[in-house]
């Protein structure tokens, strides 16, 4: 595997695959876990190149959030890419992707200011902007995303349409651990009480799942019981829970192929989400 600091050289790496070798990109922030794991083999099984850049971007962390202290360990990431066969890690210095006078900025609007844009402004900024720069890097055939942030995806989906950016967004599904909690290089932050507290995300989710299941359709009737779900678990305070459309963000009242049921809440100081989805089926997956 060839390691890559500098965005020229990797620019040009990518740039002297032939047409035939179709690259597959998986831009991560490291601390890299299962959940990255599945997005890399997804790429395995279908790019002639897996591409993996490691790159904590300090522009999508707001001033009292964990930009210094998101874990780093750079050569455990390493070895676990050599082990999944990626052909090139892409591992450059803030400074390299933001050099002195660059002032260029993704804007995303109003859908960068819904859900967690609420409450983390400037974060979908900072996501598009290096999502941006990334792409243009790598110019894959495919980019691959965790359902995980689903919220993100639906920026990088917008993202990739504005900028008419010849690139197929993947979105694979959520890894979980075996008691529901969505797998996040955040987790390492729990202590085991918050940890114990942590699985209400997924419990809310799945409730809410067993009552759609059930033929219950008014998101404000599922909500309510995901609130109830939350309400049962002092260890967990909850930022928001809601039902949008998967593309646009905004809330819906009947939930249907396309509906998202997002939440994000604080375990101790620590901040998790979770989602679950409405396939094209009208399968609720969580
Ligand atoms: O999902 C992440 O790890 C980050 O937001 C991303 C897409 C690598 C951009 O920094």
């Amino acid at each position: 595997m060839e390691i890559i600091a500098d965005p020229y050289q990797f620019q040009a790496w990518c740039a002297s695959l032939d047409g035939a070798q179709a690259l597959g990109f998986v831009p991560t922030m490291g601390a890299l876990h299962a959940g990255h794991a599945a997005l890399i083999r997804a790429s395995r099984r279908r790019d002639e190149r897996t591409a993996v850049s490691i790159f904590v971007n300090p522009t999508q962390f707001g001033p009292s959030e964990d930009f210094t202290r998101y874990p780093r360990p750079l050569e455990q990431d390493l070895a676990l890419l050599g082990n999944e066969g990626v052909a090139v890690a892409f591992t450059p210095a803030a400074e390299a992707m933001y050099p002195a006078g660059d002032s260029v900025q993704v804007e995303v609007g109003e859908l960068g200011e819904r859900l967690c844009g609420a409450s983390r402004p400037g974060h979908f900024r900072g996501v598009a902007t290096v999502v941006a720069k990334l792409l243009q890097l790598a110019q894959p055939a495919r980019a691959y995303f965790g359902q995980k942030d689903a919220v993100q995806a639906a920026i990088v989906r917008r993202l990739i349409d504005s900028l008419f950016l010849p690139v197929e967004l993947v979105v694979c599904p959520i890894v979980r651990e075996r008691d529901g909690l969505a797998l996040s290089s955040r987790n390492t932050y729990l202590n085991p009480e918050q940890r114990e507290a942590a699985k209400v995300l997924s419990r809310a989710l799945r409730t809410m799942g067993e009552a759609y299941d059930a033929g219950e359709r008014e998101t404000a009737a599922l909500l309510l019981i995901g609130r109830d779900v939350f309400a049962s678990e002092p260890g967990a305070r909850l930022e928001y829970l809601a039902a949008v459309d998967a593309a646009t963000l905004l809330p819906v009242a009947a939930a249907g192929p396309g509906t998202l049921f997002a939440v994000a809440a604080f375990c101790g100081p620590t901040r998790l989400i979770d989602n679950a989805h409405i396939d094209h089926n009208g399968v609720y997956l969580l």
